[in-house]
């Protein structure tokens, strides 16, 4: 049974089809599909679009599904909503009766509740188009990782489908249901990974002096990692280098010939993420140098900043005000250092990203837990919310 805040305004609609919207949430929730490989959830989402009487295009990006609604309230703007469509690489442990039945594989990041929002909204505007102008619906692969919103983008998402303004949203755990978070400028940061390969020579560990120790140098070079962001970064901009993973060597009395390290880097401006990738790998090379090793150092931009443009996220509060009020958004939220590939999209387009309330961090109420669960009384929330935004932005 869903429930709804009371302060908010759903659309009446999305409260008759809760239950069914639910419904479709646990087909999503239980049959997850990792990035590129979304073949049933592509082939539910069309089959969906087309039952609604919505011109349905697909194989952006292999698995992405676009749809296309023109309103009748005469000539306004075209704009385009995105939901991600991928779950990850997560054993779920919920136990619950519409659990993943991909062993290995989850929606652990709510996108099964995107997809489902973003149907919703397509089968109501699609009943009663009531709005000017022309809206895209647009479905996208491999959020995680792999960067599936830049693919459609590299394959002609916005020649295809010209629109004047994208908007994104993103569930979040530690808001309440019913509340949303927005602003324009940075929501999320950029996502870098790098990898250092430190060389020495092997040699027998009781005899160190006979080889060159990698290992050695791969812990300073750890340590000295940590001091960019403390040292070369202005303590007034943000960034943070994580190294996650480690490795090398084979057993206790050997010093290995190499040794790994690979991590992340999180920044939101380009000039800090500039500085960063230099010192990075100035810091890698000289500590490896000074310990008679080399550093072969990969540093690779995975995604940009998300950075919402004023207009657009003045839009989006606009809307979110009709259904949340006033007082349920949080106009200024801390940014999040984790990132995002809608940024890919507002790159081409102006747009915003926004966050709506998932509930309370209670237990494993944590993105990329195993335990996640998508909250379904936030589906009418949402589906309301693109409605607005369609009805008012369509119509700027
Ligand atoms: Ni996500």
């Amino acid at each position: 049974m869903t429930v709804i805040p009371p302060h908010i305004a759903c659309h009446p609609r999305a409260l008759e089809l809760a239950g069914e919207l639910t419904e479709w949430r646990h087909h999503l929730h239980a049959h997850p599909e990792t990035a590129f490989e979304e073949h049933q959830t592509s082939a539910f989402i069309a089959e969906k679009l087309t039952s609604f009487g919505l011109q349905v295009h697909t194989g952006l990006a292999g698995t992405g599904v676009v749809a296309t609604l023109t309103g009748n309230r005469g000539p306004g703007r075209r704009i385009g909503l995105r939901a991600d469509m991928d779950a990850l690489d997560i054993h779920e442990t919920t136990n619950l009766p519409y659990a993943s039945r991909h062993p290995g594989k989850m929606h652990a990041c709510g996108h099964d509740g995107h997809m489902t929002m973003l149907l919703g909204a397509a089968r109501i505007l699609a009943e009663n188009p009531d709005f000017a102008g022309t809206v895209d619906f647009i479905f996208q692969p491999a959020e995680e990782n792999e960067g599936g919103g830049r693919v459609m983008v590299e394959q002609g998402l916005f020649d295809a489908f010209p629109v004047d303004a994208v908007y994104g949203l993103h569930n979040w755990p530690g808001i309440p249901v019913g509340d949303m978070a927005m602003q324009a400028g940075p929501m999320m940061a950029s996502y870098d990974v790098f990898e250092i390969v430190v060389e020495g020579k092997g040699c027998h560990a009781a005899m160190p002096h006979l080889g060159r120790d990698p290992i050695t140098a791969a812990g300073q070079i750890l340590t000295g990692l940590q001091t960019i962001p403390a040292r070369n970064v202005n303590p007034l901009q943000s960034a943070v280098i994580s190294p996650t993973w480690i490795f090398g060597g084979d057993t206790w009395n050997v010093i290995p010939s190499t040794a790994t390290i690979r991590g992340t880097v999180r920044t939101f401006a380009a000039h800090v993420q500039d500085a960063v990738e230099q010192r990075l790998k100035d810091m890698a090379t000289h500590t490896a140098r000074a310990f008679d090793c080399t550093a072969t150092i990969t540093y690779q931009r995975r995604y940009p900043a998300t950075i919402n443009d004023a207009g657009a996220t003045a839009t989006a509060l606009d809307a979110a005000q009709k259904i949340v009020g006033a007082d349920h958004i949080d106009t200024a939220p801390e940014p999040s250092m984790a990132s995002e590939d809608f940024a890919f999209m507002l790159e081409k387009v102006p747009g915003s990203y926004v966050w709506m309330g998932n509930g309370p961090t209670d237990g494993d109420c944590l993105l990329h837990n195993a335990a996640y669960d998508f909250n379904d009384d936030a589906l009418p929330v949402g589906v309301s919310y693109w409605i607005a935004l369609v009805q008012g932005a369509a119509a700027a």
